[in-house]
């Protein structure tokens, strides 16, 4: 008998193609996100899952879904896992990382000059009717040219965005749990920076690590208050690694100068004065969205589920302590 395999939200035809030659299929086409309860509920007679980052998978879930063998996310980030209770009832978690880090980098290029040359504030001047002629002194914006940008996060995609903004001339400082060697420093152009001293010093100050414990409110007032009046901050990373209301109150303040945000506390909510603010861009979650790679992190996460179901080693495996359990 084929084993049961649920993909909880719309995935590709060629995604759900691949996955029917080897499991009995269910899938959520419609795209409704499932609340705790139908989640649990539609995972209690499948031996695994591809799961989007809108699924949260804890131990409550897990201990109401026996049978399940595998959690395959189509996503890097995997803060909506809980890996350790995963690990403790045999369940092997994944992500996919790799496929994204080139669209994700290239967007968080694109939200730095749309928040530095305040293209959204302008656009909406145009379709309201209300540009009425070049001024010179109208619709200011800051260089991405030669400024001192600061990455905060500096794995796979941090490094790619280093490489994008070469042609920019800048200053690249970074911050990270660990200084990388001085000969990758010296190819990618970065200078290693304590948290506060890449705050105080960089123009533009870009988000790309993951959301944990540590990372919770990383930026929160007391950093916004190091940083300089007529700085950027940009975050691509998760909700939640910004304080959002702290954020508020610092562009409300022009205690910074601009924000743009790609994600969100309490997503797909966000703080609702957010959107009355005109110095911040906001885009929906969308960093890596371009088609070819959201087609490549949901057949990653396939592979992985199938993997998972047969022979018991995905590639992208989050939880390698989950084979010696199951052993
Ligand atoms: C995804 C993301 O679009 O990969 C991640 O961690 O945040 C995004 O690339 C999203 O999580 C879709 O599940």
């Amino acid at each position: 008998m084929k084993k049961k395999v649920l993909v909880t939200r719309a995935v590709f035809d060629e995604t759900l193609a691949y996955l029917a030659q080897h499991f009995d299929v269910a899938s959520n086409q419609a795209d409704k996100n499932y609340s705790p309860d139908e989640l649990a509920a539609k995972l209690q007679s499948v031996q695994a899952a591809v799961i989007s980052s809108t699924d949260r998978v804890d131990d409550s879930l897990l201990a109401r879904c026996p049978g399940l063998r595998a959690v395959c996310s189509f996503s890097v980030g995997y803060n909506h896992i809980d890996i350790a209770a995963c690990t403790r009832r045999g369940v092997m978690a994944t992500n996919t990382p790799g496929v994204l880090t080139d669209s994700v980098a290239d967007f968080a290029v694109c939200l730095m000059l749309a928040t530095c040359r305040r293209l959204t504030e302008s656009e909406a001047m145009l379709r309201r009717g209300d540009w009425k002629g070049t001024h010179l002194k109208e619709l200011l914006g800051m260089d991405l040219h030669h400024a001192t940008v600061g990455i905060c996060g500096f794995g796979r995609i941090g490094r790619v965005v280093a490489r994008r903004l070469r042609g920019f001339e800048p200053k690249i400082l970074y911050c990270a749990r660990t200084r990388l060697a001085a000969e990758l420093e010296r190819e990618l152009q970065v200078e290693f920076a304590a948290k506060d001293q890449l705050l105080r010093q960089s123009d533009i100050v870009v988000l790309i690590l993951p959301y944990t414990q540590e990372t919770h409110h990383y930026i929160g007032a007391r950093e916004l208050g190091l940083m300089k009046r007529n700085a950027v901050l940009v975050n691509v990373a998760r909700g939640g690694v910004v304080d959002d209301a702290a954020l508020v109150a610092a562009l409300r303040a022009r205690r910074i100068w601009a924000a743009g945000l790609d994600v969100y506390e309490n997503e797909p909510k966000l703080n609702a004065e957010l959107l009355g603010l005109a110095n911040v861009v906001l885009s929906p979650h969308i960093a890596s969205a371009s088609e070819p790679t959201r087609q490549a992190m949901a057949m990653t996460a396939a592979r992985n589920c199938v993997a998972a179901l047969t022979t018991g080693k995905p590639a992208n495996l989050l939880n390698p302590d989950v084979l010696k359990q199951n052993a």
